[in-house]
């Protein structure tokens, strides 16, 4: 039987239900990273490397966890990042997350590989809520360049450009789930694809794999969405994103799905920041993170870190999965009780207030 919603606390809880409740397929997709999925595993476990040291005596009757990304202003630091295909899980795709990114004040960012069109997702928005767009990189730039002018026209607010997929990682647990779609608004359209190797690798042979810095000029001469490269994975590739001039990275592994034994986002993160603040660097680029985040906790170690924020990608699609708006709808406020009291608890009452003096991170490679 399906347990109640109320009866989710955490969302390691919604993963649990929508394991149950999801269509094997769907479930292969969504879960699975890749090869023997150790960095998928790594990325939650990484958190766990990290220990609070939390001051006493603070004032923290009210507490405020609402932030800025981009340069708008969201209710708590983390935004639904993008995640392909979600009519797997939900008949109603990608707008199940827009309605409870808009009654939690969250950021959701819109992926290229969307069940739903990018107008239907766009046309769902409410009032002022805000849009980012994932791209994956198109080897016919004419396309992308309609995408992205598109966007910008749309009102999307950062373009957050995939930069560690130039080929898809081999998920084999979705592999083994033959897909078939038909619901799916993929971009390749062709039919000589070959979906005998799953979800992912059927609708993504359109990604360029000549894609390099030599392209970031021309991205930033299409359009004025900050532009944001997603999945650097060292330092050395920050600071060279620092000097072409974009406005953001996110420290991704893709979610455990492209190299295995790629490192977490939080472990590059504590060798990025240093390296940013020795150059005073640290105000001329956002850094981002995700990959395993499952609690405040988890969120907090990476603002103390110095992230200015985090994405959230499975919990989301599994909690739509079992239970449609509702599902995402308590994620979310759960995410954000859970915030307001470790915040009291390590005692900060502003997001400005969290720095690594807040943490012990000697189990940290980057310690
Ligand atoms: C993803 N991710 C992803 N990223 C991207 O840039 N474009 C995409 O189309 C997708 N699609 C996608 C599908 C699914 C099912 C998953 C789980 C992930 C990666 C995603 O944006 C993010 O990096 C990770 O999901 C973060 O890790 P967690 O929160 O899922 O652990």
């Amino acid at each position: 039987r399906m347990p109640s919603l109320a009866a989710c606390y955490n969302l390691m809880d919604f993963e649990a239900v929508a394991r149950q409740v999801m269509k094997k397929t769907a479930w292969a997709y969504y879960s699975s990273g890749a090869d023997d999925e150790i960095t998928l595993r790594e990325n939650h476990h990484a958190f766990h490397k990290i220990w609070f040291r939390p001051r006493v005596l603070v004032d923290v009757e009210n507490v405020d966890i609402s932030t800025t990304m981009l340069g708008t202003p969201c209710s708590i630091p983390f935004y639904v990042t993008a995640t392909a295909l979600g009519k797997l899980g939900h008949p109603e795709g990608e707008v199940v997350l827009t309605k409870a990114a808009h009654k939690h004040d969250v950021i959701q960012m819109i992926p290229t590989l969307a069940s739903c069109s990018f107008d239907e997702i766009v046309d769902a928005k409410e009032g002022d809520q805000v849009q980012w767009l994932q791209l994956y990189v198109n080897k016919d730039r004419e396309i992308t360049r309609k995408i992205v002018e598109h966007a910008e026209a749309r009102g999307c607010k950062g373009l957050f450009i995939t930069v560690d997929a130039p080929q898809l990682g081999r998920r084999e647990k979705d592999m083994r789930s033959k897909f078939s779609d038909p619901g799916s608004n993929v971009q390749s359209g062709d039919d000589g694809i070959d979906r005998s190797q799953g979800a992912a690798r059927a609708i993504s042979s359109f990604i360029d794999p000549a894609l390099s810095w030599k392209d970031i000029p021309w991205f930033k001469s299409i359009t004025k969405m900050p532009i944001v490269l997603k999945g650097v994975q060292c330092v050395e590739d920050v600071l060279r994103a620092v000097e072409a001039g974009v406005e953001g990275v996110v420290l991704s592994n893709h979610g455990g799905r492209q190299l295995e034994t790629a490192r977490s986002g939080i472990e590059v993160l504590a060798e990025v920041m240093p390296a940013l603040r020795e150059r005073g660097w640290e105000k001329r680029i956002e850094v981002y993170v995700d990959g395993g985040v499952r609690r405040a906790t988890d969120i907090l170690k990476a603002l103390c870190l110095g992230a200015k924020g985090v994405g959230i990608g499975r919990p989301f699609l599994f909690a739509m999965s079992a239970y449609g708006v509702d599902g995402v709808n308590r994620a979310m406020q759960l995410l954000k009780d859970e915030m307001e009291m470790n915040m009291r608890l390590i005692g900060a009452t502003r997001i400005e207030e969290l720095n690594p003096s807040l943490l012990d991170t000697r189990g940290l490679l980057g310690g």
